[in-house]
């Protein structure tokens, strides 16, 4: 059975993780941490159940989660006789560079080096491999939570070859995912920067007093047909995430107006979702609940 690492076990990697379990790969999951694995691990084990309930899975949970093996902090081994390797880790341009480095040198000579990166140019990021690598990486953007979103951005960075490109449209296929080629390395390729507008706009209604967040949400979700308000998706995201994109996409040149009513929950580490708190409140950390 053909192997594939994961690294970063978190909210996308768990999920990006499962998507490839299901689809019948050997998945490494790589993380610092036994409990962050452990974590990760009953997280899936729940997502397939609600999947197996709804008949959207064909095997057994148990079966699909058996093909998924935990690897405590070692890139190098979960990469080894491994054909391709998405690496979900840490928004943090050294910590991924140290990833792709020890990547490059343990994996096949013609594996494939993928990040999900949210907004972290995918031409920096292949910075860190030897030149025969370059052409073999590539952005595989999923989008949270990846077992349920459609959508699959492939970002090209200066060196990405068209092979390349054609092989990540091949696993997202398999994956039973729509894919998007994003021919330039963009700050926030598409959809990110897109929702950077969306997000600044609505932040800055309810910063001047023109809306409440309830009535923005509302708005977006029962006229523009979004499955998720503004405020709501950035707790469902993390706005922790929000605020990482946001200043990644300023750095690289993107002309925004950082609003004060998102960078604020980031400074009180009201993270949304995750924290139990953003800018609705949840039963739990970690536990959604539509507000
Ligand atoms: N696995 C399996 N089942 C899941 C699940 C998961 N990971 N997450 C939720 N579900 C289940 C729920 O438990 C629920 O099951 P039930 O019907 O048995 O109760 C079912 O899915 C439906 O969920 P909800 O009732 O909570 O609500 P929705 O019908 O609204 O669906 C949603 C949830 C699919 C998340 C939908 O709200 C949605 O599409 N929201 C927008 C998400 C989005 O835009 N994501 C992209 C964010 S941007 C990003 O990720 C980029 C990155 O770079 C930051």
């Amino acid at each position: 059975m053909p192997k594939i690492a994961v690294i970063g076990a978190g909210t996308m990697g768990h999920g990006i993780a499962e998507l490839f379990a299901i689809a019948g790969y050997e998945v490494a999951l790589v993380d610092i941490a036994e409990d962050f694995l452990k974590k990760a691990l009953q997280n899936i084990e729940w997502s397939l159940r609600k999947l197996a309930e709804k008949g959207q899975v064909k095997e057994d949970p148990s079966v699909i989660l058996s093909r998924i093996k935990p690897i405590v902090n070692d890139v190098c081994k979960a990469v080894e006789g491994a054909e391709l390797m998405v690496e979900a880790a840490v928004e943090n341009i050294d910590v991924k560079k140290k990833v792709f480095s020890e990547a490059d040198r343990c994996a096949p000579p013609n594996a494939i080096l993928a990040t999900n990166t949210s907004s972290l140019p995918i031409t920096e990021i292949a910075e860190a491999v030897r030149p025969e690598r370059k052409p073999l990486v590539v952005g595989m953007h999923f989008f949270n939570p990846p077992v349920l979103m459609p959508l699959v951005e492939i970002i090209k960075g200066a060196y990405t070859s068209d092979e390349t490109v054609k092989k990540i449209a091949d696993y997202a296929a398999k994956l039973g995912k729509q894919t998007v080629v994003v021919n330039k390395d963009v700050p926030g390729f598409i959809v990110n920067r897109i929702l950077a507008r969306v997000n600044e706009a609505a932040c800055w209604m309810v910063a001047r007093g023109e809306a409440t967040i309830q009535e923005v949400d509302s708005a977006l979700m029962y006229k523009a047909g979004l499955p998720m308000g503004a405020f709501i998706l950035m707790d469902y995201t993390g706005i922790d995430v929000v605020c990482f994109i946001g200043d990644a996409m300023l750095k690289r040149g993107f002309k925004s107006h950082p609003c004060p009513v998102i960078t604020q929950k980031c400074q009180e580490k009201k993270f949304g979702v995750k924290s139990g708190e953003g800018f609705y409140k949840y039963p739990a950390p970690g536990k959604f609940q539509w507000p």
